[in-house]
């Protein structure tokens, strides 16, 4: 099996927009092969149904909410959350609805996100499948800012980045460690998790340590544990006590990737800020969220450049071999195919 054609596992909550992005006008978010509508109800409640109206086939996003009913932008048709038809303008008096029903897929709002399950619900009930725990996204003590990546590769380009530390050598002026070293890793069913000793340049233990963000000279390296995982479908990555990054994923095609990157700095060593009321926290967790935009933002740039190289090398030979060192990249690619089993 060619990792770089593997599908995904269906029975898993894919993340497909941010909560912000979803209000009662419909949109059209893609996951895997499939077109899905989007729409918040009176109530805020989300609803996914499949995008294409059964009448002639067109696109549910173009149409609007009329009494929490998604309408039809082409001939009016209406459909309640679950996808039935429940109303039709010109439906004459000898005519009955028509019993069409689209898919509603499982959906929830959580960590500021909206996900998505395609996959079996019988296994979604048994398993008890959740999304990736996200704590910091509610905690007082994280800062945090997302990043968006939109790529035209397979998704094993992008977590293989994510995993191999020693890709670093691309980022110099971003990222905030520098000389990693693998010591350990692990791996079953579900998980692969390695561990790279690093130097990071920053420390997060004074109020004015937030100035080594802005102005290099006050940045000092010392020895920090990285430790990256992926959970598959998403990646969590820890650098010391300070750094916490999540990729969300969203993988569309074979060839196109979509992926929410999250980054929370912690404010944890500053233990006077816990005496402070609930309300000044909260102020500040919100004047200060999306202050590593820069960084995060030049990151990913970097990294998509090449992800997409990649793919675009292996589309046009996809039988040239390529060279590897990094155990890890091996153990990935046995997790993806395994998912997919
Ligand atoms: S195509 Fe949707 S109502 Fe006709
Ligand atoms: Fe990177």
């Amino acid at each position: 099996m060619d990792v770089r054609t593997c599908e995904i596992n269906l029975n898993h909550w894919y993340v497909v927009a941010k909560s912000t992005e979803v209000t009662t006008k419909p949109i059209e978010v893609r996951l895997w092969y499939h077109s899905i509508v989007l729409y918040r109800d009176s109530k805020g409640k989300i609803h996914g149904l499949d995008n294409r109206c059964p009448h002639r086939q067109v696109k549910l996003s173009e149409g609007k909410i009329v009494e929490n009913s998604l309408e039809c932008a082409y001939h009016g048709w209406q459909f309640d959350s679950e996808g039935i038809c429940t109303f039709i303008p010109y439906l004459l008096d000898n005519q009955i609805l028509p019993t069409c029903k689209i898919s509603a897929y499982p959906v929830q709002e959580c960590y500021g996100f909206i996900w998505v399950y395609l996959g079996s619900e019988q296994v979604l009930e048994s398993r008890k499948i959740a999304p990736i725990l996200i704590s910091e996204w509610e905690h007082l003590n994280y800062i945090s800012t997302v990043s968006v990546i939109d790529c035209e590769a397979h998704f094993s380009f992008l977590i293989e980045n994510l995993m191999d530390m020693y890709h670093g050598h691309l980022h110099n002026d971003y990222q905030p460690w520098t000389e990693a070293k693998l010591t350990t890793l692990t791996s079953d069913e579900e998980k692969v998790t390695v561990i790279y000793k690093a130097k990071s340049y920053y420390k997060i233990n004074k109020i004015w340590s937030i100035s080594q963000l802005f102005f290099p000279q006050f940045r000092s390296l010392h020895s920090e544990s990285l430790m990256v995982s992926y959970y598959y479908p998403h990646w969590r990555s820890t650098l010391g006590e300070d750094f916490i990054l999540y990729c969300l994923f969203c993988p569309i095609s074979l060839t196109q990737t979509k992926a929410y990157l999250i980054h929370f700095t912690s404010l944890n060593a500053f233990h006077r800020l816990h005496k402070l009321p609930r309300w000044f926290r909260q102020f500040i967790k919100n004047k200060l969220s999306g202050t590593a935009q820069k960084m995060l933002d030049g990151l990913v740039k970097q990294d998509i450049i090449m992800i997409e190289q990649e793919q675009q090398a292996y589309t046009q030979q996809v039988q040239k071999p390529t060279y590897e060192i990094n155990p890890t990249i091996s153990a990935v690619q046995k997790l993806i195919k395994q998912q997919v089993k």
